[in-house]
C-alpha cells in the first residue's frame, strides 16, 4: 500500500481547555512547522481516559480542542487531524511496546511520580503505562520529530529507547524521534508555583474573554521581594515579565525592563500592559473559534478526514511490526 511519508507528530490531551502554556510550548510550532513539512496532529483522548473523566466532558473537550486546532490556523488540507482513539492501531501498538518496557523505566518517570505521589499502589495502570501509548502515537507513524513543551522531554527520551530496543530485538523498522522544543518549552503558571497547567489552575484560557485575561493576570505572582510601588524590581525572575516577551513588542519589553528595574514603572501597569497585549494578540483565535461552534460540521469533517489519512499510515506500519513480532498479516 502506497502511503504517505510523516515528519511530524504531536498530541494533546482533551482534559480541559487549551490553555497559554499548551499555546507558546507546543501549538504555536505546530502551525509553523506544517508549512515545510507533513505533520499529523491529534486529540488523545485515550490518554485522556487515565483521568477517568466525565463521558460528556471528555466528548466536549475533543470536539473545543478541534476547534482550538483549526482556530489557532492548522489546515486540515494539510496536516492531518484526528482524535487518537479514531485510529485502533495506537492501543494495539502499545501493547507490543508494554512487552518490550521494563517496569523500571517507567517507574522512573517524573509525570508518573508526580500524578502518582505516594498512592503509587491505588492509582490506574493506565497512568503507569501512559508514556508507551505516547510512544506508539509517535512511532506508529515513524515520525521523526515531536514538537513538545520541556515536560515532554523525558517521554520522548523513552519513546526513542522504545524504537531502538523494537529494532535491535526484532530488526529495525523506527526511526528515533526527537523533541522539538520553543523558546517558551516552559511557560510558568500564573500563581508561581511551578509550569502552567489546568490541574493548578494557574493558567490563562487561549480562549478566555479580555475581562478573564485581565482578572487572571491581575492576581499573578510577581518578584516577590519588590514589596512596594517603589521598590526597583528584577525581570529576571518575574514572570509576568517572561510573557511580555510572548505577546508584547520588542521595543516595549526593553521598556518594561528598564521601567521595572528603576521603579518607574510598577507592577500594575506592566499586568495592565501584558493583559492587553496578550488579549489583542488572542482575539482572533477567540473569534475564528467562536465561528466554528456555529459551523459543527467543519470540524467533524476535519477530524474525519484526519481519521483516515492516520488510519492509513498506521496500518502499513502496524502491519510490519505483526510480521516482525510473528503476529498473522
Ligand atoms: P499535554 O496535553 O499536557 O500538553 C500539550 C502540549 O503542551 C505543552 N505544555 C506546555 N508547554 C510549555 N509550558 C507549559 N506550561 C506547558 N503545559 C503544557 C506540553 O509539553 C505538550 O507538548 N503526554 C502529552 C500528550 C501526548 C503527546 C503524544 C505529545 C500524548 N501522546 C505524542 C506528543 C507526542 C501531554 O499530556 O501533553
Amino acid at each position: 500500500m502506497e502511503t504517505e511519508k510523516v515528519d511530524v507528530l504531536s498530541g494533546i490531551q482533551p482534559t480541559g481547555e487549551a490553555h497559554v502554556g499548551n499555546y507558546l510550548g507546543a501549538l504555536k510550532q505546530w502551525v509553523e512547522m506544517q508549512e515545510a513539512r507533513r505533520c499529523f496532529y491529534c486529540i488523545v483522548d485515550l490518554h485522556a481516559l487515565t483521568t477517568q473523566p466525565d463521558p460528556e466532558a471528555l466528548r466536549r473537550a475533543s470536539f473545543d480542542l478541534a476547534r482550538v486546532f483549526l482556530a489557532i490556523g492548522l489546515d486540515p488540507e494539510r496536516s492531518a487531524l484526528f482524535l487518537q482513539s479514531e485510529v485502533p492501531g495506537h492501543a494495539d501498538l502499545a501493547w507490543v511496546f508494554q512487552c518490550l518496557t521494563p517496569m523500571g523505566e517507567l517507574q522512573r518517570m517524573t509525570q508518573f511520580k508526580d500524578k502518582a505521589g505516594a498512592q503509587q499502589g491505588k492509582v490506574n495502570v493506565g497512568l503507569f503505562t501512559y508514556p508507551v501509548l505516547q510512544a506508539a502515537d509517535i512511532l506508529i507513524y515513524r515520525a521523526r520529530e515531536v514538537p513538545v513543551g520541556e515536560d515532554q522531554v523525558q517521554h520522548l527520551e523513552l519513546a526513542r529507547e522504545i524504537a531502538r530496543r523494537f529494532n535491535r530485538v526484532y530488526g529495525k523498522l523506527f526511526p528515533e524521534p526527537r523533541a522539538r522544543l520553543s523558546r517558551a518549552a516552559r511557560i510558568q503558571g500564573l500563581d508561581g508555583s511551578g509550569k502552567m497547567s489546568k490541574s493548578r489552575n494557574n493558567h490563562i484560557p487561549l480562549l478566555a474573554p479580555p475581562e478573564e485575561i485581565h482578572k487572571r493576570v491581575r492576581k499573578a505572582v510577581t518578584d516577590p521581594q519588590r514589596l512596594r510601588r517603589d521598590d526597583p524590581g528584577r525581570p529576571e525572575v518575574c514572570n509576568v515579565f517572561s510573557l511580555h516577551g510572548h505577546f508584547s513588542p520588542e521595543a516595549t519589553v526593553r521598556e518594561i525592563e528598564e521601567g521595572c528595574r528603576s521603579a518607574a514603572l510598577g507592577c500594575v501597569d506592566c499586568k495592565r500592559m501584558l493583559a492587553e497585549n496578550m488579549a489583542a494578540a488572542l482575539a482572533p483565535i477567540r473569534e475564528r473559534a467562536e465561528a466554528l461552534d456555529r459551523e459543527p460540521e467543519r470540524v467533524r469533517e476535519a477530524l474525519a478526514s484526519g481519521a483516515r489519512r492516520a488510519r492509513a499510515v498506521a496500518a502499513v506500519t502496524l502491519e510490519g511490526v505483526r510480521d516482525a513480532v510473528g503476529l498473522p498479516v
